[in-house]
């Protein structure tokens, strides 16, 4: 008899994902020595070309997301505002990206928020990095990136257990990590200009 493990849900999208990461990362490059305040402005008006159309899906306070978290308190979009207006940007002229994955089903909210979340926590790793290259604080354009700021663990740990209990009483993990992979893919392509 073949016995088939199944990793705990939380386990499988850390791996399943990691060279999208990876990928992401690369491609960012925001924690480049040289990194400028341009490179920088450029970056956020992608990040917020992308999280304002997803966020509008998946954190409109409707469906199994807001039935399991309080996810007014988990919009970027708000702090992407914010930082591009303090470095001089306006964001009606911005462009959305209009290639997402579906959104639809609690899995798939689940996969893309796991994705938005997880990028807070790297987020405090590039919020200091932008501090010392760019002298740029949370109150001078650097909202997005200090995202929760002290609460940071307390709200990755409170998503952890959401999506945990989701899958508990759910068949459905290979729906959420498929839709984390095809969130990565999508803001991959938006960030190479594709
Ligand atoms: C220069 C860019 C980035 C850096 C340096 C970075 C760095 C990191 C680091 C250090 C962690 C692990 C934190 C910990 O375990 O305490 C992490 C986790 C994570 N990051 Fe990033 N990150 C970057 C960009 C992104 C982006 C753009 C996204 C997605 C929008 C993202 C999504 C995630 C996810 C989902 C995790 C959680 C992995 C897990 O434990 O399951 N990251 N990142």
């Amino acid at each position: 008899m073949t016995v088939t493990l199944q990793l705990p849900l939380l386990s499988r999208l850390r791996t399943e994902t990691r060279d999208q990461h990876d990928a992401i990362e690369q491609t960012l490059r925001l924690m480049d020595d040289d990194l400028t305040a341009e490179a920088y402005r450029r970056r956020l008006a992608q990040f917020y070309g992308f999280y304002k159309p997803v966020e509008a899906r998946i954190l409109d306070g409707r469906g199994a997301l807001a039935a399991a978290l309080a996810v007014q308190e988990r919009r970027k979009t708000p702090l992407l505002e914010a930082d591009l207006k303090a470095l001089g940007q306006a964001t009606a002229c911005l462009p959305l990206c209009t290639k997402l994955p579906p959104l639809v089903s609690a899995a798939e909210c689940f996969g893309c928020l796991y994705v938005l979340e997880g990028a807070t926590l790297g987020g405090v790793i590039i919020s200091r990095h932008v501090g010392r290259k760019l002298a740029i604080s949370p109150a001078s354009g650097g909202k997005f990136f200090d995202g929760y700021g002290e609460h940071t663990g307390a709200m990755w740990q409170q998503f952890r257990t959401a999506i945990a209990t989701f899958s508990s009483g759910s068949d459905e993990q290979d729906k959420v990590v498929a839709s984390a992979r095809a969130t990565f893919e999508a803001l991959q392509h938006w960030c190479e200009g594709k």
